[in-house]
């Protein structure tokens, strides 16, 4: 079954079809940039016009950077204050929201690295912010919002996210050095068997992954950006084959 994806992100908001057999995108993914400001109306607005794109009337799952519950977000700390009690799935026609790590979570675990991995595995993104998806034995613990601990008297994304690398001008070593104290931190709370690292970053895994060590395995993901659309599409694909509201 094929299903409209869309991850909204803090610069882009990028959808495509998926096939929910292989994970992968069907037709080229259209990427739009994000509303500034990023006010819950214009970018549903954003989220409308993809639709159309592709002619859509199928099923539609949606990521959103924020804390949501069945469809209403608790907040969407970088998007705007007013998403706080929104309700997205009404907002986007009816759409599966999701969170976007869980998201790509839920796709590294079906699609890519993850795929059989029994125990604890963290999947961290590094961009705009940080997001977190927590699996135990394949079984998702949803909005673990680790990207917010505490480091060093800081929001660790503030300090660790890839933002935080380009803005705070620092160079692949440095930032490693941000990326091992947050890695150590998490590892001291949660022992996971297994980290996976997505994101924007995943791609150049070769210029930090080096300067990391954690005692745990720490891996990129296999799906790269697309992961967010294909986990999108698959929550709404879940959805509608359970019993489930
Ligand atoms: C948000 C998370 C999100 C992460 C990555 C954080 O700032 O609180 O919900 O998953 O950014 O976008």
């Amino acid at each position: 079954m094929d299903v409209l994806g869309i991850d909204i992100g803090g610069s882009g908001i990028k959808g495509a079809p998926v096939d929910l057999e292989t994970g992968e995108l069907t037709r080229e993914r259209l990427r739009v940039p994000t509303p500034r400001p990023a006010v819950p109306g214009a970018v549903a607005a954003e989220v409308g016009r993809i639709v159309e794109h592709f002619a859509w009337t199928g099923p539609v799952g949606v990521a959103v950077p924020g804390v949501v519950h069945g469809g209403v977000m608790r907040d969407a700390v970088n998007l705007h204050e007013s998403w706080a009690g929104a309700d997205a799935a009404e907002l986007f026609g009816g759409a599966a929201v999701v969170n976007d790590a869980d998201a790509a979570g839920l796709a590294e675990m079906t699609y890519g690295k993850g795929r059989g991995e029994r125990g604890t595995v963290l999947m961290l993104t590094f961009g705009t912010g940080i997001g977190s998806a927590l699996f135990v034995d394949g079984v998702l613990v949803p909005n673990t919002e680790l990207g917010h601990l505490e480091l060093h008297g800081h929001d660790a994304e503030h300090r660790a996210s890839d933002r935080a690398r380009e803005e705070h001008d620092l160079g692949w070593r440095e930032w490693a050095g941000r990326v091992q104290d947050y890695l150590e931190h998490v590892v001291m709370l949660l022992s996971p068997s297994l980290i996976i690292i997505g994101g924007g970053v995943s791609k150049k895994a070769d210029k930090f992954l080096p300067y990391v060590q954690v005692g745990v395995p720490v891996i990129p993901a296999a799906l790269r950006n697309e992961a967010g659309i294909v986990g999108a599409a698959a929550t709404a694909g879940n959805r509608r084959s359970t019993a489930l509201p």
